[in-house]
């Protein structure tokens, strides 16, 4: 099967990548850096030539809040009109578990809009949502820096190792379309504050965490639903202590 990973050279595309090759499949890593660009449609065609499910795992480059909207707006519509004209069978893309409950956020309802594109277009879809990655994890602490301490919001993630993102996308990627969506969550929930201790305690950095319930997580005040999955979530395996000590040792 060719398979178009859009975004083929990021965290989570070049695993897929590298998976699907391995079960034998004609994966393509597309991105600005193998000349294909689904903003200026660059390559784009005949990277979908021949093409049955396309995989969009993109991330813009900058997530100021239009920025990142027209990012996900124009690049969607240019994947879209792509794999129509190229008779594509399957659209998967990786969205945000919760983006429909924080719209105070500009990224999320970047998501948003790029789920709501993906719907009305026709083309037959699978939309994977899912928590933040636990390679985020130092990103999302550093986030909720005010000085030398961590102020974190004590309200629930669940936090995914990007390995079990990617054996979710690769199920979805060779299974029929399902025209809708599915949630994918890491195996356990904890407050952001005791993530950031976790994080911060593996990584020999001695800041305090305080937990504050008025910290915004990058613009949208939480409560404990607003980053877990529902109940029909497929679980991954890899719990954020193990993830800790294996990218700690690398
Ligand atoms: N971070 C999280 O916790 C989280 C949670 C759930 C879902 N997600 C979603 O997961 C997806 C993948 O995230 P990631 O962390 O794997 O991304 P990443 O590592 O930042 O990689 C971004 C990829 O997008 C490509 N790209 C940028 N501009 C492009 C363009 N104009 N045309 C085609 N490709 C372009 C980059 O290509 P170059 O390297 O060539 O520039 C790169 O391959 C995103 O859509 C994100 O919203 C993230």
């Amino acid at each position: 099967m060719k398979i178009v990973v859009i975004g083929g050279s990021g965290l989570i595309g070049s695993k897929l990548v590298n998976t699907l090759r391995g079960r034998g499949h004609d994966a393509l890593a597309a991105s600005p850096s193998t000349g294909v660009n689904s903003i200026t449609r660059e390559g784009l065609a005949e990277a979908m030539d021949g093409a049955d499910v396309v995989v969009d795992v993109a991330n813009a480059p900058s997530w100021e809040d239009q920025a990142v909207l027209d990012f996900f707006q124009t690049s969607s519509r240019n994947l879209l009109a792509a794999e129509a004209a190229a008779g594509v069978r399957h659209h998967v893309a990786l969205s945000i578990v919760g983006s429909e409950r924080l719209p105070d956020t500009g990224y999320f309802r970047a998501k948003v809009a790029q789920e709501a594109l993906i719907k009305a277009s026709g083309m037959p879809y699978t939309i994977v949502r899912a928590t933040q990655f636990s390679e985020f994890a130092g990103g999302i602490v550093q986030s909720f820096a005010v000085g030398e301490e961590i102020r974190a919001s004590p309200a629930l993630i669940q936090p995914i190792a990007s390995d079990d993102v990617v054996a979710a996308l690769v199920d979805v990627v060779l299974a029929a379309p399902v025209n809708g969506t599915v949630e994918v969550g890491g195996p356990e929930t904890m407050p952001i504050d005791e993530l950031a201790r976790r994080y911060l305690r593996a990584t020999q950095d001695n800041r305090k965490v305080v937990p504050d319930v008025h910290a915004r997580y990058f613009g949208a005040v939480l409560d404990d639903q607003s980053l877990v999955t529902g109940e029909d979530a497929r679980l991954g395996a890899i719990r954020f202590d193990d993830w800790l000590v294996r990218s700690t040792a690398q």
